[in-house]
């Protein structure tokens, strides 16, 4: 049987993993993979982790299963903490998943459960094993113009005309804050524009939120999520806390679906479990446990979110220092945008052949689009990335 399998192609950002390690130069920088680092190149245990953790481990009395979506008082704490009162609690179905991966793969699926011919827009570029999911899935995907190569802002006027060609029936793809993979981000103002969009099309949001807390903080993060969901009659949320927990092997993720119509939410959070029963049975739990413990005690919570506003000023720091060295370097402003730019990532806007020329003379990885992650940078590795791209002629 296994002779008619047929190779698949690798996962570009996980396999620049693989070539980093392979690299036996002592300078090279990792660019690739969007995880935090810190300034010597380590991803650490957050502090509120390691406490809940050892608490837990005193605690915890009992590994039988929990529910088919997870312990309900961690979608409770993560709806508080994504939604805040946006929306009446009663309408919120929520299940655990592992990982916000998991989060949007469950998402789809359901999707395609309620509406098989549904089209799902995606921003163009967006995280490619969205795009990997979809297809896999066979479901149809219509791009929407959303970069702007020239400004390495959003193009929102691209945007918005390829989505008013959603209809009804259509799920549109969004970037909760911190735009995977090029960093760039709607304004508050343009929000509203996207919402008045989604009303006017009767298209269903789909809102992958990966970094809350990376970009402007928590709340700020969180408020288009939160705009969106109380201005549309239904709405999807695919929610990560690899990254905002740091704990990203724990594979910890929720999915939200949400029904103005009250009436609704049984039928959606049954579908939920149902779900997550075929796929995979109940998601992994000790994840959503610590989550769930520092999201509950005041203490931790207020340990946690210190932490999370060192790292987001770490990266932006980070940004300005990148951004300011290459305009001392280059002589000019058009790196301007990586200050403007929020979250892991920044899409520097250049040719496959000058990332592959910044691998190979510099060691310095980042994806084959020009996404770097920002925070795999640190105050001495700014000027030698600085001095590379102005080198290699970006
Ligand atoms: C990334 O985009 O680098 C992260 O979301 C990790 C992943 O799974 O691709």
């Amino acid at each position: 049987m296994f002779e008619t399998l047929k190779a698949q192609p690798a996962d570009k950002i996980l396999a620049l993993v693989q070539a980093y390690r392979d690299d036996p130069r002592e300078t090279k920088i990792d660019l690739g993979v969007g995880v935090y680092k810190d300034a010597n190149g380590l991803t650490p245990v957050m502090r509120a982790v390691k406490t809940a953790e050892h608490r837990l481990w005193e605690a915890q009395d009992t590994k039988v299963y929990t529910g088919l979506a997870g312990d309900p008082a961690f979608a409770d704490a993560m709806i508080g903490l994504i939604l805040s009162d946006a929306v009446p609690r009663e309408t919120v179905a929520a299940a655990a998943t592992p990982g916000g991966t998991g989060a949007v793969r469950q998402a789809f699926e359901l999707i395609r459960m309620a509406r098989p011919e549904a089209r799902v827009f995606v921003s163009d570029p967006t995280w490619p094993n969205h795009l990997s999911i979809l297809s896999y899935l066979g479901m149809e995907v219509v791009p929407y113009r959303y970069f702007d190569e020239e400004t390495r802002g959003v193009d929102f006027d691209g945007m918005c005309a390829d989505l008013r060609k959603a209809r009804a029936g259509d799920v549109v793809l969004l970037h909760g804050c911190c735009h995977n993979p090029t960093g760039a981000n709607p304004t508050d103002a343009e929000w509203d524009t996207v919402i008045e969009i989604l009303r006017e099309t009767g298209a269903l949001p789909m809102i992958d939120i990966a970094y809350q807390g990376f970009g402007d903080g928590l709340d700020a993060d969180a408020a288009a999520t939160r705009k969106i969901a109380a201005a549309v009659p239904e709405c999807l949320i695919a929610a990560s806390c690899s990254k905002n927990f740091g704990i990203y092997r724990e594979r910890t993720g929720l999915l939200m679906a949400i029904s103005a119509e009250p009436a609704a939410r049984g039928l959606n959070q049954g579908t939920l479990a149902f779900l997550n029963r075929q796929n995979f049975s109940f998601p992994p739990d000790h994840g959503a446990r610590v989550v769930t413990m520092i999201l509950q005690d005041e203490a931790l919570r207020a340990g946690w979110k210190a932490e999370l506003e060192e790292v987001r000023n770490t990266m932006l720091g980070l940004r300005r220092q990148l951004a300011d060295t290459l305009r001392d370097l280059s002589g000019s402003d058009r790196f301007g945008f990586l200050a403007q730019h929020r979250g892991m990532f920044s899409r520097l806007g250049t040719t496959p052949d000058k990332v592959e020329e910044l691998r190979a003379k510099h060691g310095i990885y980042m994806v084959g689009d020009s996404r770097m992650n920002i925070a795999g940078l640190n105050s001495q590795t700014v000027p030698i990335l600085a001095r590379a791209i102005v080198e290699v002629g970006i």
